[in-house]
């Protein structure tokens, strides 16, 4: 098991959280509207018919956070900043919100005086929903460009003289994919989904996905310009992806995992901001839909990045002759030729534990891209664990043993493997929002009873503190 002797000295380990899965509040403290707010209040947008009015109360309970922070003992904490609390219109000319400058600020002062690092992400999609309604959010390049550099430059200013770790944008593939691709996350655009008529999924997912990566940059270019030099903290930006494995030996699927690498993976962000250039598969696939960069563009978004930030949950067996374009016609299976699964089940059809690919992708990811990782995101649902009974909810074997597995080999993959891993965040401090799902899935390593929002300590929130 590993411990602090095995693991480098600075190693940040800590929990995650995003701001609109935990806070609440919605309409409180001169916040204003996010497209995640009338988004989950539509019917049949989450799971439970629920949204995120009141998720875990944080907004309210923060200081309890932080005490449950201090119970488990981590070295460090990565939640996200609410866009609509800090400019609750968006926009570059639009005013700030001291309440919530001011609601951040204690927040960052009392992780710090329990000796807790704030890790802090800029953008985890709570996109304002004034920007959406006038003139169409990310999908408008100029625009958007410049109220996230404006935002971001608020944050700088007002956190960055005690905030060392930023990251600009949480999965840019989940917002331009999922929310204007499938359409199942805000704003819900999608042309392929009766009911959500709006957009045109041929060509959005990829101009959404062009200017998340242009603001991402943008912002770094601020910071390193104007902010880093005195400030003196890190920035990048955290990509999800998953590993992906030939379903069985034959050609078609050994070709088919390296497509979805080049797709999912090193595809909309990794390859353009770590080496300056679309992979060939994603351009054969995308053709002229997938907007190109100028060259101006190239210099700022190559090498935007002081770091990889890592989100990964899983890994796919796959199979060629797949026909859904968002996963580069590939077809993902946890089922092996010979029946078998791969791991064990999660919640979510998306999710079974497997370890070793996660050691493989963190080895893929390093030797692709030679650049230090920062683990920002890792965790497991529990199958069934919001139908029972807290006191077998807080039992949570299953996700003890996803983050045994995985710890194990990311010691490996740092000490025989030399891969040069920086942090470790397991999602989720909290059972929360889970977005589409609503609460009828819990990534939480501590339990919350929504009735009375009482916290409970689970097996793996134990585990995971030990582990550091
Ligand atoms: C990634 C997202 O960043 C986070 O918000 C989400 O809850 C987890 N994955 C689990 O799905």
């Amino acid at each position: 098991m590993p411990t602090t002797k095995s693991l480098p000295e600075d190693f940040l380990w800590g929990f995650a959280t995003a701001a609109f899965q935990i806070e609440g509040s919605t309409d409180v403290g001169g916040r204003g509207k996010s497209i995640w707010d009338d988004f989950s209040r539509l019917p049949e947008r989450t799971l439970d018919g629920k949204n995120g009015d009141v998720a875990t109360d944080s907004y309210k309970r923060w200081k309890e956070d932080i005490a449950l922070l201090r119970l488990y003992g981590v070295r460090a904490y990565r939640f996200s900043i609410s866009w609509p609390r800090i400019i609750p219109l968006g926009g570059r000319n639009d005013p700030t919100n001291p309440e919530g400058i001011q609601f951040y600020s204690d927040f960052i002062d009392e992780l710090i005086y329990n000796g807790i690092v704030p890790f802090v992400t800029l953008y985890h999609w709570d996109l304002p929903q004034g920007l959406h309604d006038r003139y169409g959010g990310w999908l408008k390049k100029d625009e958007i460009t410049k109220d996230f550099v404006r935002y971001s430059r608020v944050c700088f200013g007002s956190f960055g003289n005690r905030v060392k770790y930023w990251l600009t944008i949480n999965e840019p593939w989940c917002i331009s994919v999922l929310g204007y691709g499938r359409g199942v996350f805000a704003p819900g655009r999608s042309s392929n989904r009766t009911r959500s008529p709006e957009g045109d999924s041929s060509t959005e997912p990829w101009i959404v996905a062009h200017n998340v990566i242009l603001s991402h940059a943008l912002a770094v270019q601020l910071y390193r310009d104007e902010f880093q030099p005195t400030q003196g903290g890190i920035i990048g930006i955290t990509l999800n992806g998953d590993m992906t494995i030939p379903y069985d030996e034959s050609p078609e699927n050994i070709d088919a995992a390296q497509h979805a690498l080049d797709f999912a993976i090193a595809s909309l962000s990794q390859d353009p901001i770590y080496l300056g250039y679309y992979p060939e598969y994603l351009k054969q696939v995308l053709g002229n839909h997938l907007p190109e960069f100028t060259a101006e563009e190239w210099n700022i978004v190559k090498g935007s990045s002081d770091f990889y930030g890592m989100n990964t949950y899983t890994t796919n067996l796959c199979k060629a002759g797949g026909n859904d374009i968002f996963q580069g016609f590939v077809d993902y299976t946890f089922t092996r030729p010979d029946g078998t699964q791969l791991g064990t089940q999660a919640q979510c059809a998306w999710l079974q534990t497997y370890p070793t690919g996660f050691r493989q992708l963190l080895n893929y990811l390093y030797k692709r891209y030679q650049i230090p990782i920062y683990v920002t995101e890792n965790g497991f649902a529990v199958m069934n664990e919001t139908n029972m009974p807290i006191d077998r909810a807080i039992n949570d074997t299953n996700r003890v043993e996803y983050f045994r597995g995985n710890c194990e080999v990311m010691l490996a993959a740092i000490t025989e493997d030399g891969v040069d891993i920086r942090s470790y965040f397991a999602w989720s401090l909290l059972d929360n929002f889970e977005w589409a799902d609503g609460y009828s899935t819990r990534f939480g390593v501590t339990y919350v009873d929504y009735e009375t929002q009482k916290r409970y300590p689970k097996g793996s929130g134990k585990f995971v503190s030990k582990v550091r």
